[in-house]
């Protein structure tokens, strides 16, 4: 389940996932080992919540699968004993807090203003590779207060890993963002000055193998799933006339929970090791197998939302499990939400009918094993204010629904 075309279109093998054998199913990981996929909404959330399920991979026992090994100290969220991490997440927390959303939405507009007024007058190009690949290290490079030499070289990383035809996957990248983390936090001992990371590095509480492992988190972690939510937005709302409009007219962050419960990027939570033999969906699962909390398909779980698997921005209220849920529940919520909000607003604003130049199906969806979204995204911006005919229109746009 974890090929192109299942990204492209997750929600018919998840169904019926779901309503077969308790939604609880041993799936073969892509690199082989086994682990366990919770699929309906009940108990995924049961489980983001049940303490009993560990995230450190010291409890993980036998061959089944640990997840993605990062180095120690990068490894910081996966090794860190409760009290460890609860003070990781405090220092972060305070300094993303929602409060410093008004901040975060007036500076971060500012910040994406100029990569979209660089569209002007190209008439073909992929979304992916001018836009959402790009603008995170722009966005992140000034909200955190990077040092110029780390800021180019986040942006290189990101060119050179999350393109459509990018040679090395992040995975294998390893040492160059080792070397970036280093830079980051060597900037921020010696230049203690007002940005977000020379707080969190100086202010003593946390230790330094904490450091590299919250900044490697902070810089590369949720990246390409950033792009994946950007990308997959442009093209949910370019085929929508009536949802791009709602959009344009309403609550513009709510309208991106709806989009993140719709598109559901990230696919799984990050593994979860069992401390004690825990049943779930009639099955019981033995402690120290993997765990693996399906948030897609939770998100469109008709237990819990009416018509899941269609993109309407009206919807209320949105309580999805996109950015996870408890304890380890998304920190970067924050951020995530007026980045995106931004970007969509600003494109469609200046060009009200651009539009998704390729058919849909010839769209290639990224098939990494944790999240989705499209590979590369061919749009024609047009002129601001010509009016580009959107093939289809209203009828098109129902037949979309139940497409990713
Ligand atoms: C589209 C963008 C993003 C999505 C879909 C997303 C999704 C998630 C999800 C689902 C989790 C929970 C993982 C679990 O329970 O295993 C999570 C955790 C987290 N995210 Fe995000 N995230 C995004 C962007 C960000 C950003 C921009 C940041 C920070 C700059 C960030 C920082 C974190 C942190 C620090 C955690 C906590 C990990 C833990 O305590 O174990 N995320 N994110």
């Amino acid at each position: 389940m974890f090929g192109e075309g299942f990204a492209r279109n997750p929600w018919p093998v998840l169904s019926s996932l779901r309503d077969d054998s308790g939604g609880v199913h041993r799936v073969a990981t892509p690199d082989g080992p086994p682990a366990w996929l919770v699929t309906r909404a009940a108990d995924v959330h049961r489980c983001l919540l049940d303490n009993r399920l560990s995230t450190n991979v010291r409890f993980a026992k036998g061959s089944d699968y640990r997840g993605f090994a990062v180095p120690a100290p990068m490894d910081a969220f996966q090794t860190s004993d409760p009290d460890d991490l609860a003070r990781l997440r405090r220092g972060l927390i305070a300094e993303l807090a929602p409060r410093r959303l008004g901040e975060w939405t007036t500076r971060i507009s500012q910040l994406i203003a100029p990569t979209i007024n660089r569209l002007e007058r190209v008439d073909d190009i992929d979304f992916v590779d001018r836009v959402a690949v790009p603008l995170p290290a722009v966005i992140l490079g000034d909200l955190l207060g990077l040092p110029d030499d780390a800021r180019d070289r986040l942006l290189a990383w990101a060119e050179s890993t999350m393109r459509a035809d990018a040679a090395p996957r992040a995975r294998d990248t390893l040492a160059s963002m080792q070397q970036i983390t280093s830079i980051v936090i060597e900037h921020g001992r010696a230049t203690p000055d007002r940005s977000v990371l020379a707080r969190l590095i100086t202010d003593g509480q946390l230790s330094g193998d904490q450091l590299t492992g919250l900044v490697f988190y902070l810089l590369f972690v949720w990246y390409e799933v950033l792009i994946d939510l950007l990308a997959g937005s442009v093209l949910a709302l370019s085929n929508r006339p009536r949802q791009l409009d709602t959009f344009r007219c309403g609550d513009q962050l709510a309208a991106v929970d709806e989009l993140l419960r719709y598109l559901s990027p990230q696919m799984l939570a990050g593994p979860r090791f069992p401390v004690v033999d825990v049943a779930i969906g009639g099955h019981v699962i033995p402690a120290g197998q993997t765990i693996l909390l399906c948030l897609a398909s939770a998100n469109h779980d008709p237990e819990r939302f009416d018509r899941p698997d269609e993109l309407d921005l009206s919807r209320s209220p949105q309580s999805h499990m996109a950015l996870g849920h408890g304890s380890h529940a998304c920190i970067g919520a924050a951020l995530v939400r007026p980045i995106t909000a931004g970007v969509l607003d600003q494109l469609f604003s200046r060009w009200p009918e651009l539009r998704v130049t390729n058919d849909e199906n010839a769209i290639t969806w990224r098939s990494g094993f944790r999240h989705r979204g499209p590979r590369a995204l061919p749009i024609r911006p047009g002129r601001p204010g010509e009016a580009v005919p959107i093939s289809g229109g209203e009828a098109s746009e129902r037949s979309l629904e139940s497409q990713p």
